[in-house]
Formats: C-alpha cells, sequence, structure tokens
C-alpha cells in the first residue's frame, strides 16, 4: 500500500489525511467526500517554483487550473505565487472570485469566443496563447476596439505525441490545437503577429501531452521549436522573450506509475534549452511550465460508501459505492486506474478480489476492475487515491447525482470549500413548461 504526502494509518486503523481521520470527515461531510493534502500541494507547487529559482533561471509556473478549479484551490495557488492558466471564461471567473492577480493568468482554449476575449481583455489578463488564425483575427479586431496592447505566445505543434512512455515524431502534425510548426503556419502566425501594431507577440507554447514520465518529450520538443527560432532570428530578427513548454509531468497512481520528481523535470528542461539557446546563440528565454495533475493529482482522495454487493460465481465479485462515473469521470472515459483501500480498516490483509461499480446506469461505470481488499461490508468506506485531478473538474450530473463535497485538510483542521450539491440544485436551472403552448 502506497500513501502519499501526509497520508497516515492513525491508531485506530483509519486513514488519516492532514492531520484529520477520514472516517470523522466521512462522518461530518457525508460521503461521497473528495477530501485534498493542502501541505501536499504546496510541497508539489514548491517543487517546481524552487527550481527554478535556485538554478537562476527567470520562470513562471502556471496551473494548469482545468485540473481543479476551485476559488480556494486558486487561493492556495496565489499563495505559493504561481501563475495560473484557463481556458474558458467560467475558469476565468473563478480566478477573479479568487482575486487571483490577473497580470498572472494566461488564456488557453482553441476556440476562445469574442466575449471570452473581451472578459480577458476587460480584465487585463497576463498573456493571450493564441491558438489559429481565427483567433488571432478576432484578437486584434478587440484590442483595437478596446486600444490594447496585447501580449500574446503563439501555441505551436512542433510534431511530437507523448503516448506517456514513448515519443512519435509525426510528420504531419494531426491535432486540434495551436498552429503546425512545419508546414509554415507558425511562420505565418508569428509574420502577422509581429506586423500587428496591437499585440506583443512574447514566445512561443507548446503542449505535448499528459502523464509523461521521463524529460525526452520535453527536451525533443525544445528542439525542435530551437530549429524553428533559428530561422526566425535570422530571418525575421524575432527572438522570444518566453518559452511555454506546458504541462502533463505524471503522477503515481498505481505501482506501475513511476514519475520523477518537480525538481528533475524542471532541471533537464533548463539544461536542453539552455544548450540549445547557446548552440544558437539566442538569448536565453524565460520559461514556463503548466503543471495540472503533478500539483493536485496525488493530493485527491475520494472517499465511497459501500453498498451492495453482487457475486458472479467463478467470474467477479462486484462491490458497489455511492458514487461513481458522476464524480470521476477517468475510468470510463480513458481506462484510468487507481488504488484504493478500507479507509476504516486500511491495515487488514487482502482476502479477496473485487470489482469496484459506481451507482451510475452504464454497465461502463466502473472504478477499478480486480482490487485487492479485505472481506467488506455494506458501510465500510473505500478510500480512492489521486482523485485530485481532472475528478471534481470533470464531475456532472449523470442520474441527476448531485456532486459532492470538497475538503481540504492541512495541519489537523478541515475546511469545507465545496458544498454538496442538493436535490434543489439538480433543478435550479429547469423551468416548467409553458401551459399556455399547446403541442
Ligand atoms: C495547454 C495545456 N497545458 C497544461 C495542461 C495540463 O496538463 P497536466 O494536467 O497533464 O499537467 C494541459 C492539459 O490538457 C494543456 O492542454
Amino acid at each position: 500500500m502506497y500513501l502519499h504526502g501526509t497520508s497516515k494509518v492513525n491508531e485506530k486503523g483509519h486513514l488519516e489525511i492532514g492531520g484529520m481521520d477520514t472516517i470523522e470527515l466521512a462522518n461530518k461531510f457525508g460521503t461521497p467526500l473528495y477530501i485534498y493534502d493542502v501541505d501536499l500541494i504546496r510541497k508539489r507547487a514548491r517543487g517546481f517554483k524552487e527550481t527554478f529559482e535556485q538554478l537562476g533561471v527567470k520562470a513562471q509556473v502556471a496551473y494548469a487550473s482545468k485540473a481543479f478549479s476551485t476559488v480556494a484551490m486558486i487561493q492556495i495557488v496565489e499563495q505559493e505565487g504561481l501563475s495560473l492558466d484557463v481556458v474558458s471564461g467560467g475558469e476565468l471567473f473563478t480566478a477573479m472570485a479568487a482575486d487571483f492577480p490577473a497580470e498572472r493568468i494566461h488564456f488557453h482554449g482553441n476556440n476562445k469566443s469574442r466575449e471570452e476575449l473581451e472578459m480577458a481583455l476587460t480584465h487585463n489578463v497576463g498573456c493571450i496563447v493564441v491558438d489559429n488564425f481565427y483567433e488571432l483575427n478576432l484578437l486584434q479586431d478587440i484590442a483595437l476596439s478596446f486600444e490594447k496592447k496585447v501580449k500574446i505566445l503563439l501555441r505551436v505543434t512542433p510534431g511530437i505525441e507523448a503516448h506517456t512512455h514513448d515519443y512519435i515524431l509525426t510528420g504531419q502534425e494531426d491535432s486540434k490545437f495551436g498552429f503546425d510548426l512545419q508546414n509554415g503556419q507558425a511562420e505565418e502566425a508569428l509574420k502577422i503577429s509581429m506586423e500587428s501594431s496591437c499585440l506583443d507577440i512574447l514566445g512561443i507554447h507548446c503542449h505535448i501531452g499528459s502523464q509523461i514520465f521521463d524529460t525526452t518529450g520535453f527536451i525533443l520538443a525544445a528542439q525542435k521549436i530551437f530549429t524553428k527560432l533559428y530561422d526566425w532570428k535570422t530571418q525575421l530578427s524575432y527572438e522570444p522573450v518566453v518559452l511555454n513548454l506546458g504541462g502533463g509531468f505524471g503522477i503515481r497512481y498505481t505501482e506501475n506509475d513511476e514519475p520523477l520528481p518537480p525538481s528533475k523535470y524542471v532541471s533537464e528542461i533548463i539544461k536542453e534549452v539552455k544548450i540549445q539557446a547557446e548552440e544558437y546563440g539566442m538569448e536565453m528565454p524565460e520559461i514556463w511550465i503548466e503543471p495540472g495533475r503533478s500539483l493536485v493529482g496525488d493530493s485527491g482522495t475520494t472517499i465511497y460508501k459501500i453498498g451492495s454487493s453482487k457475486d458472479v460465481p467463478e467470474v467477479r465479485k462486484y462491490l458497489a459505492i455511492d458514487g461513481g462515473m458522476s464524480d470521476n469521470i477517468r475510468p470510463a472515459l480513458y481506462q484510468a486506474n487507481y488504488e484504493a483501500v478500507l479507509a476504516n480498516r486500511v491495515m487488514e490483509q487482502p482476502e479477496e478480489t473485487v470489482s469496484i461499480a459506481g451507482k451510475c446506469c452504464e454497465s461502463g461505470d466502473m472504478l477499478i476492475w480486480d482490487l485487492p481488499l479485505p472481506k467488506a461490508d455494506s458501510d465500510d468506506l473505500l478510500a480512492v487515491f489521486c482523485t485530485g485531478a481532472y475528478g471534481y473538474s470533470m464531475a456532472n450530473n449523470y442520474n441527476r447525482i448531485p456532486r459532492p463535497p470538497v475538503v481540504f485538510v492541512e495541519q489537523g483542521a478541515s475546511t469545507l470549500v465545496v458544498r454538496r450539491e442538493t436535490f434543489e440544485d439538480m433543478v435550479r436551472l429547469d423551468l416548467p413548461m409553458n401551459e399556455k403552448v399547446k403541442y
């Protein structure tokens, strides 16, 4: 059994996180319940940021808030001095509701609307990561009417795809995001941006994938980008101030995952960018990165109550929990794997192998297949580890199941930071039929 962050087993045999007994938290706040180990979030944030500081490299570590965006989370990001990446009006609104400094916000997205871009300019966000020609035109139009000069990065696709353990170099990049680096689109976008009186092009952005366990992909991406940057330096006299290499740093969901510590990802990226800058006789750019999952993933644990069970003799035993794909869609969406224990009997030895079913009306609503557990009864509590990223943020109301609350724990104290949805919330936006209309 692998325990993350401040998680430990207390004298009652209960899982404890941040000095709080998870059984007591479940009794107080109900289940399902997302619990976040705030100390671990801070540790991860510092792991990235301090490595840049120690190595004396100008940088911004921007938390990719899509992983988990709530006001309290954004407040932690601000306390830790990170920047913030948002991809929609809703994420930007959340950041503003948390009083996050707008100049440290980077606005992403492959189809930002006019309203979203206007919102970004109204709030004076630090930088817009421009994704395509449509946006380039739209943004100039809006910037002119706002009489503002807007800082931008151009998102490029360098022709590298990270498939977790290996990297595919694709000649023809097939992605909905960004300007292609190889076929001239990125250069075209750069020329338009350089000629524009209302755009200030800070540099280049790329993001090669997620759950990446080594540094090869980042190094390949940096090399490909620098080859192009050298062309642009010699032909267009353009040198970037910023190189943003995105997020995607892996975390340990199960024993099969072997991520590097944040400091290792950062130091290797810095090393390569320095090599490339020196080789091409260019200024060392500021390095920006965008960790999402690696800041919050292993900080989150979901506590469920076990209910019904079903034995299929000689085949398998199903244990059903009081949540499922409505609070964690990742297993159904892309076969994500998780580890789990009985939160109230952590030290007991596994006696059987069970499969954990959600309560939604979908056969695919299975949370974990083939999990070794002690013999569990209804009302035992299951703790599923590493649910902090893309769990709550992708949660939904399928079957009109209210979304669970979120509790932050730190140094023996707990704070409810998102309340549990109620049945009233399920119909809050519904409007009755107009009785006058006859069908
Ligand atoms: C542009 C960009 N940056 C950062 C991230 C964060 O990735 P991760 O959570 O894997 O670190 C993503 C994820 O989709 C992304 O698209």
